[in-house]
């Protein structure tokens, strides 16, 4: 055996502030493979990984949920490793950028960047939103496109025809925060002069050791000119503040990478003989890998990688960015049902079906890459169900049945077993290079060997025959010896299958060394199903299930504050004078001439009221009869087309079938104040 690298691979950290989705998960899925085919391979390789908890969103998400930053980030960073460890990514540390670890690092990088002079201030003017008394990020101002004048276009570019532009140029702009029109202010900003490692950079880059996509990018933006970098944010902002600079955040960009930095020291803080400086000093000579999805180069291939080197640390060995998932040939789409959830495609089908399937679509490019519904189910079923597992299950029945599960004591067939094992070379060397696809069809190819095996052998015919049983039992014996053999190979793509086939072949977890010894005069235990097939009903109930989803989840809040922007604010006295009454509805009747209203008569314990309702679309008006809601009592009578209203109903939703009026509990009694 080669001496064992020391290895550290990371992952992008996924923003707490939204579920994990079938997209996270092809880099997540890649970067498990690759690591969990380096540990088989006897490398000293170390998987980390963490929440990306700060910046504007998840401050916004926590403020509309009504709970604090920490809570929410909390609650997803369980959401989150949940979903991983059903998809059994093997992180070796999964940890928070919102750490101690990340705060030191984030201040240390910082200060000696500064202390360097590569980091500079700047007063720069900002749009400013004075009722949320806030900047406002470009996402959020919204506008009329300066081009063609579509209404509703956010802050940089234009969903109706692609006009790219500043916010400051958009016409009519609105805080999609408040709807207020946002002012300019100015505030003083600190950035990272880039500039300054162009050199460096450069040389980088012509290593040899970055993708070549990733080496064109980084021309085009050397071409382009590196521009200073602007990596603090004003309160209030979700994030660490700016050592001297009270008041003043660091940009969620500048600390999110740090935190790969901060999940390691956190790991060597409970590893023993694990050591932070052997992987990230200056000197050290350990390999050093970020898998990132394309989105995200410019972050790791430049910023990051200068900010480590100003502050004395040592750069990445390599970025090795993944394309996009498209499912059926597009975008993920909510409305298609094709935005699907981790968890949503977890309540439905197995994790090792998507494990394959990634895999045999993975190249070491940025291409992207196709979920094809019908393709998955038919490769999953053809590959893994009928061609590996089916190796397994036609060996193992007559073993058990007429062997007590016991091996032959040699190999009837040594050169079929030595081709298998000569092919791991050939294997190991696509895993090594992220050429899971070529890795996937080398295995297939190999089993279709192991099924010709058994095909010609036909044990189920020798069965039969009397005084043959020496034959069929090293038959199924190669058969299970086949199977080991692919397994192995399979492994780093299915560790759930290959668990359960160590424990069916009841052997010690496969390293890529012990492939290669056959497995003789050994008893296996007794076969069950390693994997049943994809059945495309499971697959439609996912569909079904993640459109479900998103009529479940309200819109985003800044789509729903900008068309309907929050009124200005009312103190609580004014507030307090709202008189909300439990009410009985006595009377309901659908209105001549108006198909959203109903008319009402409300009893309020003696006091009865006419209220007219737009809630016809979502309410007939015979199951109304006999319930209680909660209704404005004091509101001043208003006369509609239709006649005089008395009061209001409290009801919300987004419309149609779905307005939901408030019914108290039925211990209620009409007349009751609600408090
Ligand atoms: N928080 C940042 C990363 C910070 S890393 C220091 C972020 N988060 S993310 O949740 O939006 O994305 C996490 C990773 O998933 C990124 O590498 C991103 O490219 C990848 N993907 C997100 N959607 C994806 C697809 N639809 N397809 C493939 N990868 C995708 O970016
Ligand atoms: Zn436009």
């Amino acid at each position: 055996m080669t001496t064992p690298r020391d290895i550290l691979v990371t992952s992008a950290l996924p923003y707490a502030n939204g579920p994990i989705h079938i997209g996270h998960m092809v880099e997540y899925i890649q970067t498990d493979i690759w690591a969990r085919f380096q540990k088989m391979r006897g490398h000293n390789c170390w998987y980390v990984c963490a929440d990306d908890a700060h910046g504007t969103p998840i401050m916004l998400r926590a403020r509309q949920e009504g709970i604090s930053p920490e809570a929410l980030i909390a609650r997803m960073a369980e959401e989150h490793q949940a979903d991983f460890a059903a998809f059994r990514i093997g992180f070796d540390n999964y940890h928070s950028t919102h750490s101690p670890e990340n705060q030191h690092y984030s201040s240390l990088i910082y200060e000696r960047n500064r202390d360097a002079g590569h980091i500079v201030k700047r007063t720069i003017t900002q749009a400013y939103d004075p009722v949320e008394q806030m900047f406002l990020p470009d996402r959020f101002i919204k506008g009329e496109c300066p081009k063609c004048g579509a209404a509703d276009q956010y802050g940089d570019n234009c969903e109706a025809c692609g006009a790219s532009y500043s916010p400051a140029e958009l016409k009519h702009p609105r805080s999609a925060l408040s709807g207020a029109v946002p002012e300019q202010r100015e505030s003083e900003h600190y950035f990272f002069r880039l500039g300054d490692f162009e050199e460096l950079l450069k040389r980088w880059t012509r290593s040899g050791s970055l993708q070549k996509e990733v080496a064109n990018k980084l021309d085009e933006w050397f071409a382009a000119g590196l521009q200073e970098w602007d990596i603090s944010r004003d309160a209030p902002y979700f994030g660490f503040e700016i050592p001297d600079h009270p008041g003043k955040f660091f940009y969620v960009w500048l600390d999110a990478p740090i935190g790969y930095m901060a999940s390691f020291q956190n790991l060597c803080d409970r590893t023993a003989g694990l050591d932070f400086e052997q992987f990230w000093g200056k000197d050290s000579v350990a390999e050093l890998y970020h898998f990132i999805g394309k989105d995200i180069i410019y972050f790791h291939a430049l910023f990051f990688p200068a900010m480590l080197h100003g502050a004395g640390f040592r750069m990445p060995s390599a970025i090795f960015a993944h394309g996009f998932l498209t499912v059926d040939g597009q975008k993920m789409s909510k409305s298609r049902g094709t935005f699907i959830k981790a968890r949503t495609y977890l309540d439905h089908l197995n994790p090792e079906y998507l494990r394959y399937y990634f895999a045999a679509k993975l190249g070491a490019g940025v291409d992207d890459i196709d979920l094809n519904l019908e393709d998955f189910t038919a490769r999953v079923n053809a590959d893994l169900v009928g061609k590996v597992v089916n190796i397994a299950s036609r060996s193992a029945g007559f073993l058990t049945k007429r062997f007590n599960g016991r091996l032959s004591g040699t190999l009837s067939e040594p050169e079929l077993f030595a081709q298998l094992v000569r092919a791991g070379d050939s294997i190991a060397n696509a895993y090594e290079r992220r050429e899971f696809s070529r890795a996937a069809r080398e295995i297939t190819a190999l089993a279709d060997l192991a099924n010709q095996y058994i095909d010609g052998k036909a044990p189920w015919v020798i069965a039969k025959q009397a005084g043959r049983d020496a034959e069929l039992q090293d038959i199924c014996s190669m058969g299970i010896n086949l199977f080991r053999v692919l397994i192995g190979y399979l492994s780093p793509i299915l560790p759930g299958t290959a668990a359960d086939s160590e424990a069916f072949l009841k052997i010690a977890p496969l390293t890529w060394d012990t492939i290669a010894e056959p497995l003789l005069d050994h008893e296996i235990a007794p076969f069950k199903p390693l994997m049943t097939r994809v059945d495309p009903k499971q697959v439609e109930a996912m569909l079904e299930a993640s459109r479900e989803d998103l009529s479940a989840e309200p819109a985003p809040l800044s789509k729903h504050l900008a068309r309907d922007p929050i009124a200005k604010t009312v103190d609580f006295e004014t507030f307090a004078k709202t008189d909300l009454r439990v009410a009985l509805i006595r009377e309901a009747q659908r209105i001549e001439g108006a198909d959203k209203l109903l008319r009402l008569t409300l009893d309020l314990g003696g006091e009865t009221r006419t209220v007219i309702a737009g809630i016809r679309s979502a309410y007939d008006p015979d199951e109304l009869v006999g319930r209680l809601t909660v209704m404005v009592a004091n509101l001043a009578p208003r006369k509609m087309r239709f006649g005089i209203s008395e009061g209001m109903l409290l009801a919300a939703g987004p419309g149609g079938q779905d307005i939901f009026m408030l019914s108290p509990d039925a211990g209620a009694a009409p007349g009751m104040k609600v408090k």
